[in-house]
């Protein structure tokens, strides 16, 4: 099966594209105060992420040019068709990768249903001929870049929210930094809890 790039050289510039979950609007303002703090704090420096940036990636799927974009559509549609359920997502703890400079939050317990939404995306994307990094999953949300922590803040209280959906964004560098774009949502089923 040829890779998407071998598919579409010649289909005009390729865009960064990743599968991610945003924070619904109370844990976004949650999540950015503590961007602020942290920065306020100059406990690490750096560059804290924007609050409509915030986010926590499902798959990073790299280069995909633009006529390859309704197969990965297609591919989130197979996925959705699973019926996967809507689930609570707890961010309890404050982290720092010193090799990239990153500060980020995690769930302590990474919950089941993440588990396998991003196992079930990412066999299916490669299926589809996209090429992925082989990574071990490591969900995080990055709030600082060029970061140097010497000591890291507790959480006071975990911010918390229900993931009810998961969309495919579009990323661009521009001269304001990163601007994500949503170009697809999936919708997780919420019969079990109101
Ligand atoms: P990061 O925040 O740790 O950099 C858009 O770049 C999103 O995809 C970010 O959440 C980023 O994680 C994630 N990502 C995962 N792998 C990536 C890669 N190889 N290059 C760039 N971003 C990547």
């Amino acid at each position: 099966m040829p890779t998407a790039e071998e598919n579409t050289e010649s289909a005009g510039k390729a865009y960064r594209i990743f599968f991610a979950i945003w924070p619904d609007n109370d844990a976004q303002k949650q999540l950015a105060e503590l961007a602020k703090q942290l920065r306020l704090e100059s406990l690490c420096g750096g560059r804290k992420i924007k609050a409509e940036n915030i986010h926590l990636t499902l798959v990073f799927v790299g280069k995909v040019y633009p006529d390859r974009l309704d197969a990965l559509r297609d591919v989130a549609d197979s996925v959705n068709q699973s019926g996967s359920l809507a689930f609570d997502l707890v961010i309890d703890e404050v982290r720092y990768w010193k090799h990239n400079h990153i500060v980020y939050l995690a769930p302590g317990k990474v919950p089941q249903e993440l588990v396998d939404l991003e196992r079930a995306l990412r066999d299916t994307i490669s299926a589809a001929g996209f090429p992925l990094e082989q990574r071990a999953y490591a969900p995080h949300i990055t709030l600082m870049r060029n970061a140097f922590c010497p000591a890291l803040p507790e959480l006071v209280e975990p911010v918390a929210w229900r993931v009810r959906e998961w969309t495919l964004v579009k990323s661009e560098q521009t001269s304001n930094g990163s601007v994500y774009t949503p170009i697809g949502r999936w919708s997780l089923e919420t019969s079990n809890k109101p």
